[in-house]
């Protein structure tokens, strides 16, 4: 039995599909901060299952011991967080009682009920401006916001639960950029009201929503100037924690696995894509970097091929066209 954490936003919902076509048991718990029940539907519908879902807070602990004492879970995808970069620099206190107290807290009741499997969100933030690239796992980890801290000090707690009985073993998925959306086009293609990702943006300037797209600088020291991301479909994204959850199975490890394409995209060069696929220009205006962005972000995605025979399939086109046509 699988517990779900962050079941009903963007991610969360298109794995809770497939481990529903999988046969898995799952229970997905979310506190709707930044989704909605209505995504129970999509899920239903798409994955022919009625999805078993309850409402609740991971940083309340008297809510987890009653689920937990419901249910015999073996096995946790921890999903709930903040994901703001920015929004992080200014909800310090709210990122931390979130992203690191609730995954504390998580941990300490799996560890009470003898649920010793974990698979955790965590983020190519952690590594912030890396000089090398592509990012492989064993490189420096120093995060360039609050945001990456918080998920490194995630890590470091399931690190600390791989040390001391019981043991938890877990695998931290480090995702880069997630895009796209699932072809029957009933879950959005992006979480809910903090984000402000590229995609989202450029969906807002092309539908009318924005007069135009901002770019955060152009003078990164990339061949166009504008920064450089590694974009991931989400069914991709999606199968590397199936895959993971296999691994997990015979595990006895905390291990840190990269997500990603392993190719780079600049701004500019999504925009031209987006541009060729829906026949729109998009409008752009150049303003000034934000703090805590990076230049290059580009995963090394041996390892995950290497452990668990992960492979993404699909291109940045693929990306632009289910999330804009
Ligand atoms: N989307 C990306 O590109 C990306 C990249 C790297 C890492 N991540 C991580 O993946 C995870 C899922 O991201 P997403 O894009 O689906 O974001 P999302 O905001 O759509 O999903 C997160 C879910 O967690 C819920 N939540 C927040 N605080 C909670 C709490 N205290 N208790 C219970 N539920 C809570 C929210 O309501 C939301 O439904 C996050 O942890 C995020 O940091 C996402």
């Amino acid at each position: 039995m699988i517990l779900l954490t962050g079941a009903t936003g963007y991610i969360g919902s298109y794995i809770w599909i497939e481990l529903l076509k999988g046969s898995h048991e799952v229970v997905g718990i979310d506190n709707l901060s930044n989704s909605s029940a209505s995504s129970l539907g999509a899920i239903a519908v798409i994955s022919g299952t009625t999805p078993n879902f309850i409402e609740g807070d991971i940083r309340d602990k008297e809510f987890l011991d009653q689920i937990f004492d419901e249910y015999s879970f073996t096995h946790v995808i921890h999903l709930a967080g903040l994901k703001g970069i920015h929004e992080s620099l200014v909800k310090k206190e709210e990122y931390f009682d979130v992203n690191v107290k609730g995954t504390d807290n998580l941990l300490q009741t799996m560890k009470s009920y003898n649920c010793l499997k974990v698979i955790f969100s965590s983020s190519a933030a952690v590594y912030g401006d890396c000089t090398s690239s592509p990012i492989k796992e064993v490189d420096t980890l120093n995060p360039s916001n609050y945001y990456g801290e918080t998920k490194l000090e995630g890590e470091r707690i399931l690190a600390k639960a791989f040390n001391g009985p019981p043991i938890i073993s877990s695998i931290s998925l480090r995702y880069f950029n997630v895009a796209g959306r699932h072809p029957s086009r009933k879950l959005p293609g992006y979480s809910g009201s903090n984000t402000h990702s590229l995609f989202s943006e450029i969906e807002s300037v092309i539908t009318g929503k924005s007069e135009s797209l901002k770019v955060f600088g152009n003078d990164w020291g990339t061949s166009d100037g504008t920064c450089i991301r590694d974009y991931l479909h989400i069914t991709d994204l999606v199968k590397g924690h199936l895959d993971a959850l296999k691994l997990l199975d015979d595990l006895e490890k905390c291990l840190a696995l990269n997500l990603g394409l392993g190719v780079g995209q600049s701004v500019y060069g999504v925009i031209s894509m987006c541009e060729h696929i829906t026949g729109k220009l998009i409008s752009r205006q150049v303003v000034p970097r934000r703090p805590g962005d990076v230049g290059v972000s580009i995963a090394n995605t041996h390892l995950a091929a290497q452990l668990i025979g992960w492979r993404p399939e699909k291109t940045l086109a693929d990306m632009c066209s289910d999330f804009l046509l």
